[in-house]
C-alpha cells in the first residue's frame, strides 16, 4: 500500500538551477527556482554551481513553503508528508548538497525523504498541467539527455533509443559558442533563429533515414564549424541559427514519429531543456495523434518535477530509491 502525502517538497540541484517546489497531491501550490549566471565561463562550472546551491537552497525551500502557506489552502508545513530531491544523474557536489539537505531536513522534521532519478522527473513534467497517463512515449531533449523512451507505467520505462554523441541541448550550447553566442546556447539561437531562413545552409540531418531510433549531433556541429571557419566579416547569425536549428528540430521529429510507428503508442510527451524550443514545439506537434508538451518553464530543469516523480512512486507503494547521490544514474537499465 502506498503512503498518500498531503504536501511534498521537490528539491532539484543536479545542474546549475537550484529550485524547490511545494505540491498538494499533483497540485502544485508554489515553486521557484534561482538560476546561476555561467554565461561568462562559456558553460558550467561544477565547483562554482556547488557553492551557489549552498547558498541559494535554504531560501529557496522557505520560500516555497512560505509561499504554499500563502497560498489560501489552509496547508502549512505540517501537512508535508513527503520530501523528494534529485539524486542523480548531474553534477556530483551540485546534487549532494540538494540531498544532503534533504536528508538533514527529514531528520528534523520526522518526514520520509526519496531520491528521484532527474530523467524521471522530466518524464513526470507533462503531467502537472494535463490530464495525460501511460502508456506513452517520453521524449527527453536536454542539455545531458537525447532519448526517446516507452511509459508503460511509473517506473516502468523501456530505452528505444538515444543520442550515440552529444546530447541536443549540449549540440545547441555548442553551436552557440561556434558562433560566439553566449551560455546557454539554445534559446538564443531559438530567439535569433526566428528572423532566419532555415533553407539557407543545407545542414545534414543524421540518421534520418535509418530504420533505428538514433540520434547523432555531432557531425551537425563539425558541419556548423566549417561552415562558420569559412567565413568572413559578420556572421548571418539568423540563417546559421535557423538551419542549424531546423536540422536539430528534423531528427526529433523524424525519430519520434518511427517510435510511434515501431510502437503504435499514439501520445507522446516530450520534455527537457529542449522542449522549450519554439520550432521544435510547433514541428513536433503532428508526430503523433496527441503530442504533450509541458509549459517552457517546466521542460528546463525544474523541482516541481522532482516533487510529481517522488508523488507517484509513494502513492503506487512502489520503493523509495535511498539518499544516495548518483553522479551516473541509470533509468532504464543502463547509464542514460
Ligand atoms: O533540462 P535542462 O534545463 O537541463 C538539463 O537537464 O540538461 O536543459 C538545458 C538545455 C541547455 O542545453 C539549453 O541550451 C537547452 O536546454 N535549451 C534550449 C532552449 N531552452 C533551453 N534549447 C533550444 N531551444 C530553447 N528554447
Ligand atoms: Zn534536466
Amino acid at each position: 500500500m502506498g503512503c498518500f502525502p498531503t504536501l511534498t517538497l521537490g528539491i532539484e540541484t543536479s545542474c546549475d538551477d537550484t529550485a524547490a517546489a511545494v505540491l498538494s497531491g499533483r497540485t502544485v501550490l508554489s515553486e521557484a527556482i534561482s538560476g546561476q549566471s555561467h554565461a561568462s565561463f562559456g558553460g558550467v562550472v561544477p565547483e562554482f554551481a556547488a557553492r551557489a546551491h549552498q547558498e541559494n537552497i535554504l531560501p529557496i525551500i522557505d520560500r516555497v513553503l512560505s509561499l504554499a502557506e500563502a497560498s489560501g489552502r489552509g496547508l502549512g508545513r505540517r501537512q508535508l508528508g513527503l520530501i523528494a530531491v534529485t539524486r542523480g544523474p548531474g553534477l556530483m557536489g551540485s546534487l549532494l548538497v540538494g540531498v544532503e539537505t534533504a536528508r538533514a531536513l527529514s531528520l528534523a522534521w520526522r518526514v520520509p525523504a526519496v531520491g528521484v532519478n532527474h530523467i524521471e522527473g522530466h518524464i513526470m513534467a507533462p503531467l502537472l498541467d494535463s490530464d495525460v497517463a501511460p502508456p506513452f512515449l517520453s521524449l527527453v531533449v536536454s542539455g545531458g539527455h537525447t532519448e526517446i523512451i516507452r511509459v508503460d507505467d511509473v517506473g516502468r520505462y523501456s530505452l528505444l533509443g538515444a543520442t550515440r554523441d552529444d546530447a541536443a541541448g549540449e549540440a545547441y550550447d555548442k553551436a552557440a559558442r561556434i558562433m560566439g553566442l553566449p551560455y546557454p546556447g539554445g534559446p538564443e539561437i531559438d530567439r535569433l533563429a526566428r528572423a532566419g531562413d532555415p533553407r539557407a545552409f543545407d545542414f545534414p540531418v543524421p540518421f534520418k533515414n535509418t530504420r533505428a531510433v538514433e540520434f547523432s549531433f555531432s557531425g551537425l556541429k563539425t558541419a556548423l564549424l566549417q561552415q562558420v571557419s569559412g567565413m568572413h566579416g559578420d556572421l548571418p547569425l539568423a540563417d546559421l541559427c535557423a538551419s542549424f536549428q531546423r536540422a536539430v528540430t528534423d531528427a526529433l521529429v523524424s525519430k519520434t514519429e518511427l517510435a510511434v510507428r515501431q510502437t503504435g503508442i499514439t501520445t507522446v510527451c516530450v520534455s527537457g531543456g529542449v522542449a522549450a524550443n519554439s520550432a521544435l514545439r510547433s514541428a513536433i506537434a503532428s508526430a503523433a495523434p496527441r503530442v504533450v508538451l509541458p509549459a517552457p518553464s517546466r521542460c528546463t530543469d525544474n523541482a516541481a518535477m522532482v516533487a510529481l516523480a517522488g508523488y507517484e512512486r509513494a502513492v503506487r507503494g512502489l520503493e523509495l530509491p535511498p539518499l544516495v547521490p548518483d553522479p551516473s544514474l541509470s533509468l532504464c537499465g543502463r547509464a542514460i
